[in-house]
């Protein structure tokens, strides 16, 4: 498993900036769960926030309001049949959605909710209740306290170049239809 390294809270809306589809793990009672996300976003710089829809059908979103925690994980090419397994089985019929689909939650640093194991990295983060927002569009903003990366994929705040295949960040569309993320480029910045 690779040695994660801290992510300056600054430079942590840089792990979702590309619009990676993302595992949204939460705990509560015991009780630990995993479930997709394709409808995340960055917020706010500093501190810190990103927001991500969890519709009210789910297992997570019942986690995650008796919580008022979830953590943000950005999964690899690898995972992508789990991420794919994880969103489309909800822990409301599923006793344990890790085992099931062969994700391994590992210990938050900083919150109960667990992280997915060899992810690029992830964002524990704290909900900030937003009832109207919650009930009216599904819409959670959470605060990140602590986010974490494989410093071979990021690191310094930056996105390393690609030199595993399979640990290329995920984009999804529709019906078990993803792209990978491509390679990197440079656009000199306009004076
Ligand atoms: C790739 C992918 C992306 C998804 N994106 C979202 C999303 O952004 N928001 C959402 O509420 N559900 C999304 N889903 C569906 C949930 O992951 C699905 O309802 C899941 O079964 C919920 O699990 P749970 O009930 O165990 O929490 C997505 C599913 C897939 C496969």
């Amino acid at each position: 498993m690779p040695d994660y390294q801290p992510v300056e809270l600054a430079k942590c809306y840089r792990l979702l900036n590309h619009g990676p589809t993302v595992l949204v793990t939460s705990a509560h009672a015991g009780r630990a769960n995993v479930m997709a996300a394709a409808w995340s976003m960055p917020l706010d710089f500093n501190p810190p926030k990103v927001a991500v829809v969890i519709d009210k059908a789910t297992l997570s979103r019942q986690l995650i309001e008796a919580s008022g925690e979830f953590v943000l994980n950005v999964p690899v090419k690898a995972q992508a049949a789990a991420v794919l397994q994880v969103g489309s089985e909800s822990g409301l019929q599923v006793a344990d959605k890790f085992a099931a689909s062969g994700l391994s939650a590992e210990p938050g640093h900083t919150v109960a909710a667990p992280h997915v194991a060899g992810c690029a990295g992830w964002l524990e983060c704290k909900l900030l209740r937003e009832t109207h927002n919650q009930q009216q569009y599904d819409l959670f903003i959470g605060e990140v306290i602590s986010a974490w990366a494989d410093p071979a994929l990021f690191k310094d705040g930056h996105w390393q170049p690609i030199a595993d295949d399979a640990k290329r960040t995920l984009h999804y569309i529709a019906g078990g239809h993803f792209f990978a993320i491509g390679d990197a480029f440079e656009i000199a910045q306009p004076d």
